[in-house]
């Protein structure tokens, strides 16, 4: 068997601030193959983005890990950017409001690539075209305020792609957009994750995203893992209780996402619709 690209063992991570301590992760055991695509699901604060940004080796300064994540089938962790592209919830965060999106997209082609600016516009105005922006050559110009949130969010996938990464974490990247536009997202990344032959790790708090998205699945709650496997099999006969709560709240793609989510008891696992008694 070929190493996994990426390996990580009994890794735990604390934030500490002042004399506060949070321990958003614990003994995380788990292996990525190259070119699988993994879904980490789990509800709001079970510690999908600070293993995503561990990970990418991007945990802010204020935080002490234990454990280890390791690249077997690399060597060196990838470097974000270039071997590994980040797609965050919020594209107004990693696009700059005050450069035109093309100078972005050839900014980062030019640091990552090492092309010419004119080669790099020219790959900008590709990528641009690739992420389904029409009329790509003649938008390079335009400033990213000048696009919906739909499109700036296929932009920022764009960026993510800018430096021919082989490894993408997309972290929960269509959650702040209506539900039409996140479906065509979805449908999109999942295209260019094909296309490219990229690995995926794709944190969801929607069970029908990662169903649609991933190979396989891993249950974070409370910064634990609760369980990992193949997407089709887990899903259809989850072996965790809480696994089996959170199928129970699933939300077809086509919910209101101002449907409020049924909340599940970390202790019973049982599965509480809003409004409902607390012991009801
Ligand atoms: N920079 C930070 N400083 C302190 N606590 C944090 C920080 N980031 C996240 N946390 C805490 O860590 C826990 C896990 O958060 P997070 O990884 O963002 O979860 P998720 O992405 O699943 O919503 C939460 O309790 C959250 O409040
Ligand atoms: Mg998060």
């Amino acid at each position: 068997m070929s190493p996994p690209l990426l390996s990580v063992r009994g890794f735990g991570a604390t934030y500490r601030d002042g004399a506060r301590r949070v321990a958003a992760l614990q003994a995380i055991d788990f292996d990525l193959a190259p070119g699988r695509r993994l879904a980490l699901v789990g509800e709001s604060g079970s510690g999908k983005s600070t293993l995503a940004m561990a990970i990418a080796g991007l945990l802010p300064e204020n935080t002490e890990t234990t454990g280890s994540i390791s690249f077997p089938s690399l060597g060196a962790p990838p470097r974000p950017g270039r071997d590994l592209g980040i797609v965050f919830q919020d594209p107004a965060g990693s696009l700059n409001p005050v450069l035109s999106v093309g100078d972005q997209l050839a900014e980062i082609v030019v640091v990552h690539r090492g092309t010419s600016w004119h080669a790099a516009r020219t790959i900008a105005a590709e990528l641009l075209d690739k992420v389904r922006i029409p009329r790509a050559r003649a938008r390079l110009s335009g400033f990213p305020h000048e696009f919906s949130g739909g499109q700036r969010q296929r932009i920022a996938m764009a960026a993510a792609l800018a430096g021919n990464p082989f490894f993408l974490i997309a972290d929960e990247p269509t959650s702040a957009l209506d539900t039409v536009v996140q479906r065509e997202l979805v449908l999109l990344l999942d295209e260019l994750v094909r296309d490219e032959g990229l690995t995926l790790l794709f944190v969801t708090h929607d069970i029908a995203l990662a169903s649609e998205l991933a190979d396989e699945v891993a249950v974070l709650l409370r910064g634990r893992m609760m369980e990992k496997g193949p997407v089709t099999a887990t899903f259809a006969a989850p072996a965790h209780p809480y696994t089996r709560a959170l199928l129970a709240t699933r939300l077809g793609l086509d919910t209101p996402h101002t449907t409020r989510l049924p909340e599940i008891d970390p202790q019973t696992f049982a599965v509480r619709r809003p409004g409902e008694a607390k012991n009801g």
